[in-house]
């Protein structure tokens, strides 16, 4: 792992500074607001293109420098021929939601395990809280609170003692693993569990708890791998509701998930993966900016030719998607697409305008078809 002690083999240079906007939190499908400051990004403990990065850190015109918890540079990770990850750069700031998006095999467990020095980067640099993960692991992991996307749960102990159980490992006393134990059950909502043996648990109930276990150490920094896969809408909306509740107490979130709707209400900056690179980074709002119409008029004729139909109606829009069941027309104006639609004399059976979601630009940035 490169990682080395600052300045090691590396020629001087001045740090850099790039100013960039801040935005006050945006609200998911709106448009940016306006830019309300300016943060200064200083990059600091580098020289060459591909050198070690020690820090990151960014200041805003009125507060103390801040110190990026993850900096990732060029990271990649290979399993023999299987490039997992192929060169990925990230800065994850405090108190941040920070989300990871990519379709099945993209990287995104590969590069959650390196961050969480569970797995060790094949190459580039990676700083966890200050601490290199491949060096400093057990003083790293004592910090980190994880949720895997497996359940690693001990099944054979009570849904208490799995707290328990897992606290000892982070030194604290049975009493404190106790307490701990009884408020974090509570937390998510599984106080009535408390004596129930894990193998009885449902799927959705094993993930609240893993969720809970990954709490138990008052972690400054949240690694969550798919936290809410397998959980009914009720849970999932708690779960949003707990997760939201940590950001506002000042935990760092790291997560990964299958759901957009999950990532525009969570997360304040994303990243999507595919097949090993980050193709697009950005607010939910932005990367709907950037990669999306503001709406989307849906229309569908029953049984016609679609193709054929596209070519009559593609002029209305930014871009038209031709669907088995439907067209999707993407434009500024959702509406206006659909007057212009009926005046052509054209009859769709059902029209919905509505607005872009993450969802389109997902499907935009990694396609409609399965690759593995
Ligand atoms: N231990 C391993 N040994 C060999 N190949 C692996 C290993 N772990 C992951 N891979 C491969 O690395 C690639 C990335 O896998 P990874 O688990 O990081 O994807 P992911 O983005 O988390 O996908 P998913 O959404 O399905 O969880 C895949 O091709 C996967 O098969
Ligand atoms: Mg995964």
């Amino acid at each position: 792992m490169s990682g080395g002690a600052p300045g090691a083999g590396m020629t001087s240079r001045p740090a850099t500074r790039t100013l960039i906007p801040v935005h006050t939190r945006e609200r998911a499908g709106g448009l940016p607001r306006p830019v309300i400051g300016w943060v200064v990004r200083v990059v600091v403990g580098w020289s060459a293109p591909g050198a070690t990065v020690t820090a990151v850190t960014r200041q805003t015109t009125d507060q103390a420098p801040v110190e990026a918890l993850v900096v990732a540079r060029d990271l990649v990770k290979t399993y023999g021929a299987v490039e997992a990850v192929r060169g990925v750069d990230i800065d994850v700031w405090p108190g941040e939601a920070f989300g990871f998006l990519g379709p099945n095999g993209a990287g995104k467990t590969s590069t959650m395990r390196m961050i969480a020095a569970v797995s060790t980067p094949t190459s580039g640099t990676l700083r966890v809280l200050g601490l290199d993960p491949a060096a400093d692991g057990p003083q790293l992991r004592a910090r980190l609170g994880v949720c895997p996307q497996e359940d690693t749960l001990d099944t054979e102990l009570t849904v208490r003692e799995n707290l328990i159980v897992y606290g000892r490992f982070f030194g604290l006393s049975r009493a404190e693993c106790a307490r701990r134990a009884d408020e974090l059950l509570e937390f998510v909502q599984l106080g009535d569990r408390v004596h129930a043996r894990v193998d009885q648990l449902s799927g959705g109930l094993k993930r609240r708890l893993t969720v809970a276990r990954s709490l138990v150490n008052d972690p400054e920094l949240l690694i969550l791998d798919e936290p809410t896969t397998g959980l009914d809408p009720q849970a999932r909306h708690l779960l949003w509701d707990r997760l939201f509740r940590l950001k506002q107490a000042g935990t760092t979130l790291l997560l990964t998930t299958h759901y957009m709707d999950e990532a525009e209400q969570l997360c304040d900056r994303l990243v999507v993966i595919d097949k090993g690179v980050i193709v697009a980074e950005g607010s939910p709002t932005e990367l709907i900016c950037e990669h999306s119409s503001r709406e989307v008029c849906e229309l569908r004729f029953g049984i016609a030719d679609h193709a054929e139909l596209a070519t009559k109606v593609e002029h209305l829009g930014d871009r038209i998607e031709v669907l088995p069941d439907r067209l999707l027309v993407y434009a500024a104006d959702g509406e206006s697409v659909a007057s212009a639609v009926h005046e052509m004399g054209l009859t769709p059976t059902s029209t919905l305008v509505r607005r872009s979601t993450l969802e389109d630009v997902f499907l935009r940035l990694t396609g409609r078809t399965l690759v593995e």
